[in-house]
């Protein structure tokens, strides 16, 4: 991630309200855990609420980045039972350390909350869950997918920013994609929930993330030229404020001028998606 783990907690307050929801649900189950793993924990936020919600022996909080890690180590290790561990989860299973090695067929269940969508190699991200979960274990997930914005703008500003060959694929065949990965690495499907998840917030704070546009996907790659950059920013902060307009404005953003605050509501499309391990 572009921020330092500080930047994130304190921006990060949607992940944070999605993590409660995620936990409560957890609670609601009243069921005891032998492992659990948070894939792809951050700062440990939500480790740290299970760890403090959920009855289990171990948890085991797993991220790509240090910085995060070592953010949680010191601010969300509540007890001996939470455990930090760097990873990178886009490699094969032959790829991953001997640490989440040594965790095969034993964890009882996998959280995660806003991360799925980093990955681009689903069904290579699902068989190292499943080779990880337990006969009967869980997966419960809560992450974004991306809006549909090509379908939103003329062919002409298609044309007039390089993007005829940009592709935004439909939110059902996002999760589509998602579901054949999963049952075609032993899983089943129980919860495939859609909703649109809403944030309040001041939209400058939004602006100011560095991480923005990763509030979807990284649909925007550091090599694409800037005026393509900000077009994409411009559609997707019109997407999140307006999410059912038919035509997005390629101009949302300096349009907003310079409120000194701007209370709004944030609209992000995040799908609920729970899986058991045959
Ligand atoms: C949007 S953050 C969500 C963090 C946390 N789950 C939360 O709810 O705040 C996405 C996290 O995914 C991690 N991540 C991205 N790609 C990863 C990878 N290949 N392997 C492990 N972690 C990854 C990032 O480092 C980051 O901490």
């Amino acid at each position: 991630m572009n921020v330092t783990a500080i930047e994130y907690e304190k921006q990060s307050t949607g992940a944070q309200e999605n993590a409660r929801q995620l936990v409560s649900k957890l609670m609601a189950d009243n069921r005891e855990y032998d492992i659990i793993v948070d894939m792809c924990c951050g700062t440990g936020y939500m480790t740290e609420l299970l760890a403090k919600s959920v009855k289990h022996n171990r948890i085991i909080g797993v991220d790509i980045t240090a910085d995060f890690l070592s953010f949680a180590e010191q601010n969300h290790k509540p007890m001996d039972s939470v455990e930090y561990l760097l990873q990178d989860m886009s490699k094969t299973w032959d790829e991953m350390s001997p640490v989440l090695k040594a965790l095969e067929s034993k964890v009882s269940l996998i959280v995660s909350n806003r991360a799925l969508h980093f990955f681009e190699d689903k069904p290579r991200l699902m068989h190292v869950m499943s080779r990880l979960l337990a006969k009967n274990g869980s997966l419960v997930a809560t992450y974004p997918l991306t809006p549909d914005l090509m379908s939103r703008i003329t062919d002409e500003e298609k044309r007039a920013f390089g993007l005829q060959s940009f592709r935004t694929p439909s939110p059902d065949l996002q999760i589509d994609d998602m579901v054949r990965a999963c049952e075609g690495t032993g899983f089943q499907v129980l919860n495939k929930q859609q909703y649109l998840y809403e944030w309040h917030l001041d939209a400058k704070i939004f602006l100011a993330r560095k991480q923005f546009p990763q509030i979807f996907v990284p649909l925007i790659s550091s090599e694409d030229n800037p005026e393509k950059q900000a077009l994409i920013q411009n559609l997707m902060f019109d997407v999140a404020l307006n999410p059912n307009v038919r035509r997005l404005n390629p101009d949302a953003i300096a349009e907003l001028g310079s409120p000194p605050t701007f209370q709004t509501v944030f609209h992000i499309p995040l799908v609920n998606l729970k899986c058991i391990k045959l």
